[in-house]
């Protein structure tokens, strides 16, 4: 098959769906590659190095989707994009499927196959193309780094001989794969760490990463976790339990990382105005939920906030864009793994397994129609 990649288009988006690793691979299995110029620039990886790979470089998005049977995306096409593609084709990317509905019916009617990264179910045969995770994983790391850049003092204790640094303490509040990507960062800086969660399962990864785990431990915890694996919103009654906790260490901490989400709902409040304004002069809250919501209401969408009693508050709403090249690294080889599962085996055309539980999970439309059991419950039913 003939596959796509496009400069992306949003002016925070860095990344790009193909690296000429993943491009060698791609062409050896059977396949042609075709860019459009520019497209790895952000990321540093040249045209030159994906034409090295086996790639052909065109000079525009159009040129490059005329014909093509699969477009490989970071973000969600755009009109245009999608009117460039012939009926039948496929298109995966991250879809951000949650907060763009209309979206999703609008790839139906053009007819193309739209598949969700995001909606990869989370089982250990697709872990490989977990874009999630792999996403989530640097997102944390680099919250660290953003808070390490904001804070005035250092991370490790440092002892020397014009007096001592206190290491700084560091408290994780949501413990997935981006808190617990944070959790580590912040203690291979030195910092003294401790992480909250509302799954119990989260207690003992956290543990694992040597930070103290902080939570309200009753009866609605231990339900706390879905099938999934994910978080349940939680009662009024545990999150008002949980904020009393939560208020008492938070003033006495130096850095607060959140990372806190629940599908497909706003992020929940967990720092709240009056939390902010119990904290020290001088710390740094970084906010990854912000594009959610946030989980602090002060938090503003890639605005670095200064409270009155001098804390800074950082909601970056596109953190793997900020380290561009190994995330987009990971993102390609996770479109790479998908690849097999959008491939016929013997002519090498599109061809998807739609009884695949993978591609069930991920496909959003088939045939000019909305198949995915979030947005078509009667189709589903
Ligand atoms: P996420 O991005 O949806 O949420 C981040 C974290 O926030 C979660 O740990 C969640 O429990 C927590 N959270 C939600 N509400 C909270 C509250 N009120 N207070 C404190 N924390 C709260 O989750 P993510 O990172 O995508 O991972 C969710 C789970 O899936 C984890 O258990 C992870 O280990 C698991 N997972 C499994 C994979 C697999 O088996 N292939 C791959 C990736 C993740």
């Amino acid at each position: 098959m003939r596959i796509a990649v496009v400069k992306e288009r949003a002016a925070d988006e860095t990344r790009v769906a193909a690296t000429p690793d993943t491009v060698k691979k791609i062409v050896a299995a059977g396949h042609a590659v075709v860019i459009e110029s520019g497209a790895g620039d952000r990321s540093s990886f040249p045209d030159a190095a994906f034409k090295e790979a086996g790639a052909e470089i065109v000079p525009t998005a159009q040129a490059a989707l005329k014909d093509a049977d699969l477009l490989m995306k970071v973000r969600a096409p755009e009109a245009d994009e999608l009117a460039a593609l012939r009926k039948g084709a496929g298109v995966a990317a991250l879809m951000n499927p949650y907060g763009a509905k209309e979206a999703v019916e609008g790839y139906a009617k053009q007819g193309v196959a739209a598949l969700a990264m995001e909606f990869v179910p989370r089982i250990t045969r697709a872990q490989s193309m977990d874009a999630l995770s792999s996403q989530s994983n640097l997102a944390g790391y680099r919250a660290v780094i953003e808070a390490a850049a904001l804070y005035g003092r250092g991370f490790p204790m440092m002892m020397t001989a014009a007096g001592t640094v206190a290491a700084a303490k560091c408290f994780v509040m949501g413990a997935g794969v981006a808190g617990l990507q944070a959790i580590a960062t912040a203690r291979r800086l030195g910092a003294v760490v401790t992480a909250t969660d509302v799954r119990p399962a989260a207690k003992e990864q956290v543990a694992s990463l040597g930070a103290k785990f902080i939570a309200v431990e009753d009866e609605e915890f231990k339900q706390a976790e879905t099938a999934a694996g994910y978080a349940k919103a939680m009662s009024a009654e545990y999150q008002a339990k949980q904020a009393a906790l939560v208020a008492e260490h938070i003033a006495k901490q130096d850095i607060v990382i959140t990372t806190a989400l629940i599908p497909g709902r706003p992020a929940p409040v967990l720092v709240t105005e009056a939390m902010v304004a119990s904290m020290k002069p001088g710390s740094v809250i970084i906010d990854i939920a912000v594009a959610q919501g946030g989980n602090c209401p002060l938090s503003k969408p890639d605005v670095v906030v200064d409270t009155a009693n001098g804390v800074k508050i950082a909601g970056f709403t596109n953190l793997p864009a900020r380290l561009p090249s190994d995330s987009s690294a990971l993102y390609a080889k996770n479109l790479l793994a998908l690849l097999p599962l959008l491939t016929d085996k013997d002519s090498k055309a599109f061809a998807p397994a739609w009884d695949d539980e993978i591609i069930k999970g991920a496909m959003l439309t088939k045939d000019g129609a909305v198949i995915h059991p979030t947005f078509a419950p009667q189709a589903a039913a």
